[in-house]
């Protein structure tokens, strides 16, 4: 499969980058070392990939930014400042694989869409009915689905419902872990365009785990090769495709065999 130009070249060429979030040292033990020491930031607007083998600690480290699991050591800053996941928890969001499970079964998608209004914004049902909508519209969802329950809809449907979610809360930073994975190819890229929109419109940031290099290329400014809990390599995917490390390049191999 050939690859597509990625869309955005310009990004590096933004006069201001403003540094909106840095992993120091950051470390994550279990009964091993899953992260070791990783050193990486994430600009304003910018959407940096996170590729490696299964296991390699995508997922901890998701759990890590997004405030789920504390880190062993090691920092996480926010707008240079340590992380307040109680103060910021609007600010960092997680959307995972999937997202059937972050539904309640028996609770209807109007009201899982209206929670987030409740909680961080205090709406009224009402007030908050003509923004569901909207966001609906945005995410290219038909308001019929407010009356629906997560299992009367399809698994590209429940993403796109997630992602609503997660960017009712005017999120400045979005953790997606693999959320295209269980879709089909023309899904995925339908989900790829629609965050690609948010990105540039609302100058979001996005740490996109996947482990599919093509949407990697497409979407990412920047890619974290993690291994063995370490970052191997780091830097455009250009620069990755040029890189003489082993597993680099049997990732980019197994990416193209498998595409
Ligand atoms: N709560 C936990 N307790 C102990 N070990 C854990 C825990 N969570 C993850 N691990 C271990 O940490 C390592 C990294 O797991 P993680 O889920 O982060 O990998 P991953 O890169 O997301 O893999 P995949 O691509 O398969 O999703 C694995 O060896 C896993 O067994
Ligand atoms: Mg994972």
């Amino acid at each position: 499969m050939r690859l597509s130009i990625p869309i955005q070249s310009h990004y590096y060429e933004r006069k201001r980058i403003m540094r909106l979030f840095e992993a120091k040292n950051l470390t994550k033990k279990y009964d091993k070392t899953v992260l070791d020491h990783l050193d990486f930031s994430i600009n304003e607007g910018e959407v940096v990939g996170v590729i490696g083998v299964s296991g390699c600690g995508k997922s901890t480290l998701a759990r890590l930014v997004s405030g789920i699991e504390k880190p062993s050591s090691g920092s996480l800053l926010y707008q240079g400042k340590p992380v307040d996941f109680k103060k910021g928890r609007k600010d960092i969001q997680l959307i995972l694989q999937n997202s059937i499970e972050s539904f309640s079964p028996r609770m209807k998608i109007r009201v899982f869409l209206y929670e987030p209004y409740h909680y961080f914004y205090h709406l009224h049902k009402n007030e908050a009915l003509d923004c569901i909508k909207k966001i609906l519209k945005q995410v290219g969802m038909d308001e019929s689905c407010l009356e629906k329950y997560p299992h009367e809809l399809s698994g590209g449907q429940l993403q796109r419902i997630a992602i609503a979610r997660a960017l009712i809360i005017h999120p400045r930073l979005l953790i997606c872990d693999e959320i295209t994975s269980s879709l089909d190819h023309v899904v995925q890229r339908e989900i790829i365009e629609l965050l690609k929109k948010f990105v540039e419109k609302n100058h979001i940031s996005i740490l996109f785990i996947s482990h599919d290099l093509s949407l990697v290329h497409e979407f990412c400014h920047q890619v974290l090769v993690l291994n063995n809990g370490k970052i191997i390599e780091k830097g455009t995917i250009q620069q990755l495709y040029k890189s003489e490390n082993e597993v680099v390049q049997n990732l980019l191999k197994a990416a193209y065999l498998n595409s």
